[in-house]
C-alpha cells in the first residue's frame, strides 16, 4: 500500500489524540472518535435495514443515496457527542473496502474532504481489520492471535502472528455465514436481515433436524454454506410435497447447529495449529447466542481466552474502523489523498510494515 511519509508533531508526542473514522461500506452509515486508539468517545451508527427491508437485501443504489443523505449529520454528531472541535481531530480514517463501492465512495470522499480541509493525515482502512480490532475496545489482544471473522460479507479464519499483521488461513467459497442466514430466513418467511429470527427460532427448538456438514478438505480452514442452504430449502419442498407442514423451528436449529459445529471445530482446530494465545470472535453473526456459548465452552475447556465485542461493536460501525487505523496511526503510515474506494481489498497487504 502507498503510505505518506510526513509525519505530524501529534504522532508520537505525548499528548492525547483523536481519530475522526468514517464507516460506509454497506448499510450503515457511521462515524466515531477515538481518544487515543482506545476509547470511544462517540460512535454514532445510522443503520438503513427499514429502507432496504422491503427489497430482502441491500440494494447498493439506494445504500449509496442514503450515506449522501445522512453522513453530514452523522459526522457533526459524533463530533458533538465526542466533546470536541474538528481543530481537535488528528486524523480521518476511512473505510477503503471491501464493501459495494458507491457506498464506499461517500464516506472516502468525505474523509478526503475533512482531511484535505484540515490538513491532518487520511488513513485508509480495511473493514475487516476493522471488525477484528473491535475486540482492542474491549480488551488487550495477546498474539498470536486467531480471529474468527463471521458477518453478512465474509467468513474468514484470520491468524494475526503480531500486532496489526493479518494471515488469511481459511475463507469461505460460496455464502458468508451471515449471507446463508439470511436466505435460510428468508425461505423461513422472516423479514432481512434475518439472521437474528433464525438465531431465536434455533434457541427455542426442542428438536434439530439433522442437516450436512461442509467439512471439505481434512486440512482445509475454508468454508462452504451453499449446500448447507440448499438442504434446508430442499427439506421445506419435500414436506411440503407430501403435503405436510415443516417445522420451521427444527429446521432452524439444524441450520444453526450445522453452521456452528463447522465454524467453531476450524477455528479451534487453527488456534491450535497456530499456538494461538487468544481466540476473537467478530463481525455481525457473532451477535448469535448459541455461537457465543459454543465457542466460549470450546475456548473454556482449551484455557484459550476468548474476547467477543459487545454486539454494538459486532455489527457494522465507525469505532472499530477507528481502532483499525490506529494501528497506522502509532506507525505514521499515513494514506494519499488520491486513494480509491477498493470494493475488492487485501486484508494481508493492508497488514503494517512496521
Ligand atoms: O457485520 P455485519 O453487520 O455486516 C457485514 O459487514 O456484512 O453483519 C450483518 C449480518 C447479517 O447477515 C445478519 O443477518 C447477521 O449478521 N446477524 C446474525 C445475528 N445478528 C446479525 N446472524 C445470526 N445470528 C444473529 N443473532
Ligand atoms: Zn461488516
Amino acid at each position: 500500500m502507498n503510505t505518506v511519509s510526513t509525519v505530524p508533531s501529534s504522532v508520537n508526542s505525548e499528548r492525547p489524540y483523536h481519530l475522526l473514522a468514517i464507516e460506509t461500506s454497506c448499510d450503515e452509515t457511521s462515524a466515531a472518535v477515538l481518544r487515543n486508539g482506545r476509547e470511544i468517545l462517540s460512535n454514532v451508527i445510522s443503520s438503513q435495514i427499514e429502507t432496504h427491508r422491503r427489497f430482502g437485501g441491500v440494494v447498493p443504489e439506494i445504500a449509496s443515496r442514503k450515506h449522501v443523505e445522512s453522513i453530514t449529520l452523522i459526522l457533526e454528531e459524533a463530533t458533538q457527542i465526542a466533546g470536541i472541535g474538528l481543530d481537535q481531530v488528528d486524523a480521518v480514517a476511512v473505510t477503503q473496502g471491501p464493501g459495494l463501492v458507491g457506498a464506499l465512495l461517500v464516506g472516502v470522499v468525505a474523509a478526503k474532504s475533512l482531511a484535505l480541509a484540515l490538513d491532518v493525515p487520511l488513513i485508509g482502512t480495511h473493514h475487516i481489520a476493522g471488525h477484528i480490532y473491535a475486540n482492542r475496545l474491549v480488551g488487550e489482544i495477546l498474539y498470536p492471535a486467531l480471529a474468527l471473522v463471521v458477518s453478512g460479507g465474509h467468513t474468514e479464519i484470520v491468524l494475526l502472528e503480531s500486532e496489526g499483521v493479518f494471515r488469511i488461513l481459511g475463507r469461505t467459497r460460496d455464502d458468508a455465514v451471515g449471507e446463508a442466514y439470511d436466505k435460510v430466513a428468508r425461505a423461513l418467511q422472516f423479514p432481512y436481515p434475518g439472521g437474528p429470527h433464525v438465531d431465536r427460532l434455533a434457541s427455542e427448538a426442542q428438536e434439530a433436524i439433522e442437516l450436512p456438514r461442509a467439512w471439505l478438505e481434512p486440512d482445509s480452514y475454508d468454508f462452504s454454506f451453499s449446500g448447507l442452504k440448499s438442504a434446508v430449502l430442499a427439506e421445506i419442498n419435500r414436506s411440503r410435497m407430501k403435503g405436510e407442514t415443516p417445522s420451521f423451528g427444527s429446521l432452524a436449529r439444524g441450520f444453526q447447529d450445522s453452521v456452528i459445529d463447522v465454524v467453531t471445530v476450524k477455528a479451534m482446530r487453527a488456534a491450535h495449529a497456530f499456538g494461538a494465545r487468544q481466540m476473537l470472535l467478530c463481525g455481525g453473526v457473532a451477535a448469535n447466542r448459541g455461537l457465543r456459548n459454543q465457542l466460549a465452552a470450546l475456548c473454556g475447556k482449551a484455557g484459550l481466552p476468548l474476547i467477543v465485542p459487545p454486539l454494538s461493536l459486532c455489527t457494522d460501525n465507525a469505532a472499530m474502523i477507528g481502532a483499525a487505523a490506529d494501528l497506522k496511526w502509532r506507525r505514521a503510515e499515513f494514506t494519499p489523498l488520491e486513494m480509491k474506494a477498493e470494493p475488492i481489498f487485501s486484508l494481508e497487504e493492508w497488514s503494517v510494515t512496521k
